[in-house]
Parts: C-alpha cells; structure tokens; sequence
C-alpha cells in the first residue's frame, strides 16, 4: 500500500535527518533546531501530492515529533512499494531547482557545507533544508519587500524560491523525500555561469595567503591590490571576483583606488586591513562578492569609470575551514571595457556615517552595550543635478556586526519612496543589488531630494554576529560601539550606483 509505505520512509528519513542536524550543530552552523517543531508547525499535506492518496501525511507528521522513535522502520522501509511514483519526487520535481538555486554554492569544493549534488547527498539535509528555506535564510538573499519598503524595480539575479516550489518541497519532505524513477528524471539546469563574458583584462593577486583557524576565531580580513592594466581612462561594463580557494572566499567588497596608492602595497597585499581599504582613502566602493555571485554588468548604456593608473583593491573575508590550514594562491579579478565614453557613466557614493558627505545630520554616533532596537538615521540632501538625467541602477547596505536592519528611502514633496531594505542584515552576505530594468525606467533622482538612511542595531548576546565579533577579539560581553572601521566599531553607508546621463 501506498500510505504505509509512505509513513515507513517518512519515519526512517526523519530519523537520519536528525543525525544531519547533530553535525549542522557540531559543525557550530547556528542552526536554531526545535526538535522538530518546525516540520509540524505546518501541515502541508494537500493538493500538491497528487499520487500520494492524501491520508497519510498526519502519521508521518507524528513521526516527526519523536526523532529518537526511529531507526525500527528500517525494514519496512527496504520493502516498501517504489513501484508507484510519487509526486513530487527527487527526479521529477525537486532536483532542478535546487540545482537552479542551492548548488551554485552547495557544490563539493564550495565554503557552503553540505554538497547537495545528487539525491544521495541531498534527501538526508531536506529537513534543515527546509528550516532554512521557511525562514528565508537560504537563498541568502537580503534585500526583501517589506510592509515599509517597496523598491521602484525587482533585483537581477534575485535567487529566492517561489511560493510553488517551497510548497513542492514541503510536499516532499512530508512524503519522506522519495526518490523517483531516474529514467523519469526531467533535465537538471546547470547552475548559471559565474564567468564573465568576453573579459578585456584579468589581473590575479601576488604571491599567496594562508588561512588557517586561530582558536576559535576563523573569519579573517586582507586586503590585495590589483593591477587592472588600463593605460588610459576607461569604462567598464563587467566586473567579476574570481575567488582563488572556494573553500575559504566567503565574501569580497571591490573598490576602485582611484590614484593607485595601494600598487606601494608590498606584494599587493596589506594583511589584518579589517573590514576597510588598508588605509587607502580615496576610492570607490564598486562591488561586492558572495559565494555563487554572477558578474556585474551594469544597464546597457552605462560604464563606469576606471581612471588610467588607478588599482583595484579587493577587501578578502576568508571564512577558515574547520578541516585545517587553506591556502588562496589565485584570486583575481576580470574586467570587461570600453574606451569610448559610453551615454551614462557611473559613480558610486557612499552616503551616512562616518561622514561622507557634508549634509548628514545626525547626533554623535554611539550604541550603547546592551541597546536592542537602537536606531541611528541620517540625511544626504541631493544638490543640483541640473539638466542631468541622473539614475540609481545599484545600491549596497553597509553596517557591521552590531547591525540588523537597514533601510534607504528618498524623501520627495512629503512622500517617502523606498530604494532597498535589508531587514534581516547579514555583514557575511553584503552584494551589490542591482535593479533589474533598463537605465532609463530605474530610479531617477531629482534636486531636492533627500535620501534617508535608517540604521538598526542589536548590541546584545542575542544578536550571533555580536557573539562572533566579540569571540574574535577574546570577549565575551558587548561593549559599548562607536563609528569606524574595526570589528568592533560600526557604521551606517549605503553605497549608491549612479549613472549620469544626457
Ligand atoms: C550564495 C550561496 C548559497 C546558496 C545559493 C545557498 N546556500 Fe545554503 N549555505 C551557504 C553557506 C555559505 C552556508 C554556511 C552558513 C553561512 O555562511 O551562512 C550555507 C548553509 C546552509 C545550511 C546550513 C545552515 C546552518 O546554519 O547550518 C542549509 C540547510 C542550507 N544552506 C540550505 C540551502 C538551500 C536549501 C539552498 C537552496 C534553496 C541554499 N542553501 C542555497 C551558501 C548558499
């Protein structure tokens, strides 16, 4: 039967789930288990599990309750009836997008635990996978549509499951994860490249770095300065960090050194240089790398400007392997550009704190230890912009560790309008987000306008990226925070890409 086979395979795939939980947590990922509550907090046993008889699901749901009952339906399970396709199943229905949208990262060789590229490798995790896809942790993927924010376009690359698909996976894990047939299998995508087309330059990094755990602190922040070998003033249309070691890249922040200060680097390396630009003041922050990041490539009709002799100047955040000692030998960055001036060109500024910029107002900034909910907002007033056309086509949230919500907003006639937020703000997941629109239909600024920045942090132990921070300095209680570029230290910029037009 059907329904006795489904509740024997629901029980015993618990079961092993449990265990991959036990190594989620060993491995010190965070994950916040209820023991289950989760898979039974939502019942999802409904139209979407078209073969499947539709009775079943509440006995395996009462599996789900008590993971330490399993391990006795083994048998059962070995002599459960397969010959019935259920829907979904790996083949058919769950294989192509995961493919589509976790094995970007979760690739053997990845920094993302758990390779998720075959069945085998993937039906034990379905359990966690589903706690972090129902709590829109996974995709990382931050800048979201809140009751206070929505952005004039959609974002390109915008990786979120739809609703059907977490439906489907929900489906699936009530089923107890069946296989399929393999000769049913339906095409799986292969993950969108992350190569960028028809690059004119490369330039890698000297020498090497090692990265290896120190106790228990294993993020690690150096900077390296490329050469991007343009005689003359260009524009540059495509942008893309190549990581050297996949297993250590956790993110990169890309800034244009404008005078090409940091070629003195010895090595093109400046070690330790925290979450800044090595001391290097006059530069533009102009990308942001993460784990299975596609290029940049900015609207068609917009370039943005690299000044002849000017350097590129990658800020590396190494996540250590707990497995030992790494080493990048090969990061690099590639470079798509013209010469001929194209009809936007772009600058990014930063607008906040610390003061970038003459008009921000705002009291003297300080989170005291212990603040929850504490909020920290400035205002840039837009001067003139003349006859310009002038657009938004990209912005990125900058805050560190202290930092959990993040919106930027423009104030126009007594209307707020909206441009990002980033309520669930994560230091390890900062990106360039790029609207998805041509140039002419993005965000066009006026004068007049004031863009409002609105800061929030969590200086408590119940924020984990305070803990973390605080474990890599050797403390163990929050402490008070000011404005600058430690660890410690927080700030509160958002980086904008503008393209100025006819
Ligand atoms: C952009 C890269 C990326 C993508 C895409 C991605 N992940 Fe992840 N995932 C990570 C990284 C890196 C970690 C390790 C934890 C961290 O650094 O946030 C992780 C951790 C996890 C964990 C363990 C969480 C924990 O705290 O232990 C699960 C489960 C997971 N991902 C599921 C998924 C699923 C399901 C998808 C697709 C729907 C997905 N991930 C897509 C990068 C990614």
């Amino acid at each position: 039967m059907v329904a006795r086979g489904t509740v024997a395979r629901g029980t015993v795939a618990r079961g092993t789930v449990a265990i991959t939980w036990g190594l989620a947590l060993a491995l010190g990922s965070g994950l916040g288990l209820g023991c289950g509550d989760d898979g039974q907090a939502r019942e999802t046993n409904d139209t979407t599990t078209p073969t499947s008889g539709g009775t079943e699901g509440s006995a395996t749901d009462s599996g789900a309750t008590d993971p330490s009952a399993d391990g006795t339906a083994t048998d059962t399970a070995e002599t459960s009836d397969t010959s019935q396709a259920q829907r979904p199943n790996w083949h058919e229905d769950i294989a192509p997008f995961v493919a589509q949208s976790c094995r970007g990262c979760h690739t053997a060789g990845s920094v993302a635990p758990f390779p998720m590229d075959d069945y085998e490798q993937t039906w034990p995790l379905a359990a966690a996978m589903l706690l972090q896809i129902d709590a829109a942790a996974m995709p990382p993927w931050h800048a979201i549509e809140t009751d206070e924010c929505s952005p004039p376009n959609g974002f390109k690359h915008d990786p979120r499951l739809t609703p059907e698909q977490i439906e489907m996976m929900h489906a699936w894990v009530d089923l107890g994860m069946p296989e399929g047939d393999p000769a049913n299998a339906v095409p799986v995508p292969e993950p969108p490249s992350t190569d960028l087309a028809d690059p004119t330059a490369t330039d890698f990094m000297q020498g090497s770095i090692d990265v290896q755990p120190e106790g228990p602190v294993l993020d690690f922040f150096h900077c390296l300065s490329l050469d991007p070998g343009n005689g003359e003033e260009v524009f540059v249309d495509g942008m893309q960090v190549i990581p050297g070691n996949d297993a250590i890249a956790h993110h990169v922040l890309v800034y244009i050194d404008i005078d090409g200060a940091s070629a003195a680097w010895p090595d093109g390396q400046r070690l330790d240089c925290g979450g800044g630009t090595g001391g290097i003041s006059n530069v533009r922050l102009v990308g942001a790398w993460v784990p299975g990041s596609l290029p940049m490539e900015p609207p068609e009709g917009v370039g943005i400007r690299l000044p002849a002799g000017a350097r590129i100047l990658l800020n590396m955040h190494y996540h250590a392997a707990v497995t030992g000692p790494e080493t990048d030998g090969g990061t690099g960055i590639a470079l798509r550009w013209t010469t001929t001036p194209p009809q936007y060109v772009s600058d990014f500024r930063l607008i906040g704190v610390p003061g970038v910029d003459g008009s921000l107002t705002t009291a003297p900034f300080f989170i005291p230890a212990g603040a929850t909910d504490h909020v920290e907002e400035v205002e840039f007033s837009v001067p003139t912009v003349g006859g310009a056309d002038v657009r938004i086509w990209s912005i990125l949230n900058h805050m560190h560790k202290v930092g959990v919500d993040m919106k930027v907003s423009v104030m126009r006639g007594g209307e707020e309008l909206c441009l990002v937020q980033t309520p669930a703000y994560d230091y390890n997941w900062q990106r360039i987000y790029e609207y998805d629109a041509d140039v002419g239909d993005t965000f066009r600024v006026q004068a007049g306008d004031v863009v409002r920045v609105r800061c929030t942090y969590d200086n408590t132990l119940d924020n984990p990226s305070v803990v973390e921070a605080l474990q890599e300095v050797g403390l163990d209680q929050p402490q008070d925070v000011q404005l600058g570029e430690g660890t410690l230290d927080e700030m509160c910029i958002t980086g904008v890409g503008v393209a100025i037009g006819p």
